[in-house]
């Protein structure tokens, strides 16, 4: 563990699975870490074994889909630190299977926390992003958004039918693009990720993949060197087809 903090890093959604993973990585490296979570009770009992393992986390109250949430934060995180180097758009759902609920509800609720919720996020967090010297957005998409891999019949995940979901990160990563162009002058690399079909709450735990293995490209990107690429979409083996 490092005893010097030298970079802040936000990630949403890191109460549990991949995100708390994420966030447990990124304080083994040394960051400062601010654990986002809808339920601050949730996010603090997520910190306090990081903490007393020697991270420098804490939990911080976000819901992505509030917008009073999110300016809050972006108000107390000005506040206490003046800016911030990383940001893991990590908080996400897939409605796909729920029952109970349409297509367009599922559409509508998904659009909600995984594009519109991140989108809220990002551009609430720019202005902190923007006093780093080398701030790295990383947004947490899924490789069953690519048009590349869905027309291949051989894709292991060929049979996976999510539309909804799918649709929302395809959303997600034309984003990732616009923003990297956008945000390339002022030296701030955005890139989306897959993390791997990974068990969690999300995929009631199967496979077998740990959301520690899905950490790693999100460390990765998050940790970018000046010479790192954006604008990609990336897993843990390399660059995605769109
Ligand atoms: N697991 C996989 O196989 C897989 C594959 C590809 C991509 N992903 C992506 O990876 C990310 C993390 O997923 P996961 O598998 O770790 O799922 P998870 O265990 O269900 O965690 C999702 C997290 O998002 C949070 N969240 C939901 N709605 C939110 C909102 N409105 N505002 C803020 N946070 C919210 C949840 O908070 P609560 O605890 O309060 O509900 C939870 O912390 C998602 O973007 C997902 O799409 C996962």
């Amino acid at each position: 563990m490092s005893d010097k903090i030298e970079k802040i890093a936000l990630v949403s959604g890191a109460n549990r699975g991949i995100g708390a993973a994420v966030v447990a990585g990124l304080a083994k490296a040394g960051v400062h870490v601010l654990l986002g979570a809808r339920d601050l009770a949730a996010g603090e009992a997520t910190a306090a074994p990081l903490r007393a393992a020697g991270g420098s986390v804490t939990a911080v109250q976000l819901d992505v889909t509030d917008p009073q949430s999110v300016a809050a934060l972006a108000e107390k995180l000005a506040d206490d630190y003046g800016h911030i180097d990383i940001l893991v758009n990590n908080a996400g759902v897939g409605l796909d299977y729920v029952p109970g609920m349409s297509p367009v509800e599922k559409m509508e609720a998904t659009l909600a926390i995984n594009v519109v919720g991140g989108l809220r996020l990002t551009e609430a967090m720019l202005p902190l992003l923007e006093k780093s010297a080398a701030a790295r957005i990383v947004n947490v998409s899924s490789e069953l958004a690519s048009f590349g891999l869905r027309h291949d019949p051989a894709w292991e995940h060929h049979d996976k039918v999510m539309p909804i979901y799918a649709a929302s990160k395809a959303a997600v990563n034309a984003l990732t693009v616009g923003y990297a162009l956008a945000l390339a002058p002022k030296g701030i690399k955005v890139n989306a990720i897959c993390p791997g079909y990974t068990a969690t709450a999300a995929t009631n735990f199967m496979p077998d993949r740990t959301v520690e293995q899905a950490a790693v490209v999100i460390l990765q990107m998050a940790l970018l060197e000046n010479d790192g690429p954006t604008g990609g979409f990336y897993n843990d083996q390399g660059a995605l087809p769109w």
